[in-house]
This record gives C-alpha cells, sequence and structure tokens, in this order.
C-alpha cells in the first residue's frame, strides 16, 4: 500500500513538472553578429511547437540591405532526454536537409513548409515582399511581422522527419553578395502534436 502511495505521488510529482516545463518552454535567440540587420524581437509560439498544427511567428527587424538570395550555413544540435545530438548534413530525395550550406535560405523554407507556396502564402506576408516565391525580395527599411500563422506539416512525414521531437538550437550564419548578413542561435522544442483520444 504503501509502495503504491509513494508510486501514485511519483506520477503526480512527475506530470507536474513536465507540465511546468511545458508551460515555461519560450523560444530563446542569440545574436552572435548582425552587420546588416537590426533585429528588435524573433519569437514563435506555441513551445513546444506542435506538429502538424499552427506556430505563430513575430519578426521585427530594421533591414540595412535588402534580403534577396541569402546564402545560409546551418548547425542544428538536437537534444533528446539530455542526449546532445549534432545533425548533420544529409541527402534525402537528392535534397540537402539537416546541418548544411544552403545558397538560399528561402529555399530552406520552402522545402520545410509544404505551406510555403504562393497558393497557400500567408496574405498578411504580402505586404513585406514575401510572396513565398524564391529568392525572396524583402526590401531594406522596418520589417514587423505580427504573430503570423505558419502551417506546420507532420514532421515525420516530411523530409526534414529529424525535427519531429527534441529540443533544438540551431546557428543561422547568413550572408548575401555584400558579405555577412547575420549570425543567430535559436532554440525551440518541437513535439508530435497528441493524437484526440
Ligand atoms: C560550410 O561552410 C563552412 C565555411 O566555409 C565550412 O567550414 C563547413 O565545413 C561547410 N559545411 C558543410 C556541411 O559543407
Ligand atoms: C540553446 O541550446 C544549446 C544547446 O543545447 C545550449 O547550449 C544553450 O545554452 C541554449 N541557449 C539558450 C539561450 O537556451
Amino acid at each position: 500500500m504503501r509502495t503504491f502511495s509513494s508510486i501514485v505521488i511519483a506520477i503526480v510529482t512527475l506530470a507536474i513538472i513536465a507540465c511546468v516545463r511545458a508551460q515555461n518552454g519560450k523560444f530563446s535567440y542569440v545574436i552572435h553578429s548582425a552587420p546588416a540587420i537590426d533585429i528588435k524581437s524573433i519569437d514563435i509560439t506555441p513551445i513546444p511547437i506542435l506538429h502538424p498544427g499552427e506556430a505563430f511567428l513575430t519578426f521585427e527587424a530594421d533591414l540595412k540591405r535588402p534580403i534577396n538570395t541569402i546564402a545560409t550555413a546551418l548547425k542544428i544540435v538536437r537534444t533528446v532526454s539530455g542526449i546532445k545530438l549534432p545533425v548533420n548534413c544529409y541527402k534525402v530525395e537528392g535534397l540537402d536537409v539537416g546541418s548544411c550550406n544552403y545558397t538560399d535560405l528561402c529555399v530552406v523554407l520552402k522545402t520545410m513548409l509544404p505551406s510555403f507556396k504562393p497558393e497557400t502564402c500567408p496574405a498578411a506576408m504580402a505586404i513585406y515582399g514575401i510572396d513565398c516565391n524564391c529568392p525572396f525580395k524583402i526590401p531594406a527599411g522596418k520589417l514587423n511581422i505580427i504573430q503570423e500563422k505558419l502551417v506546420l506539416p507532420d514532421a515525420k512525414q516530411s523530409i526534414a522527419s529529424f525535427m519531429a521531437t527534441g529540443d533544438f538550437a540551431i546557428r543561422l550564419d547568413t550572408s548575401d553578395q555584400q558579405g555577412p548578413y547575420a549570425a543567430l542561435t535559436v532554440n525551440f522544442s518541437v513535439k508530435p502534436k497528441p493524437s484526440a483520444g
């Protein structure tokens, strides 16, 4: 009887800890250098990001140079149950996936987000020059994307299946024809959406 109640207490305690963790889950980022952009805020909610599902993106910045073709080196570290697992660059269906050097960040988004296409592009993004065609055509000046809805696929079915679960730290080193644009690391966690019932 005593053993049984300690087990119950342990389970309840774990459930509370798990709950608090989830509620405290926040998107965070560190800017390493940003010669071409003054980043005011970046946020994604909810964290953990649930998929398939919706996430809301906030990105407020002052661009000193326009964003067109933006070369990006990604370094992705995935942490699962406290173990850090660096993600390699590998090929899926002929496409680079993971910690690779990409010639255009826009193409990376297009590959990972099936809704990133002109037919389903969020209308509000058009005023910033984002029509979900690549490369981007974002003019210099203020960019104020506030709580814009992103439709996320089931990551397990996508080519970036490693993104399905875990805590992620992604370093992005971006550059344009004139040189370095911005370097930052973003941290967030991802979980499959619990199925109903
Ligand atoms: C990406 O480019 C950097 C700098 O040129 C290089 O050190 C790194 O090995 C490259 N990564 C891949 C996956 O090719
Ligand atoms: C981001 O994740 C990395 C790798 O797990 C970790 O070392 C770093 O402290 C995290 N940064 C923040 C701001 O949480």
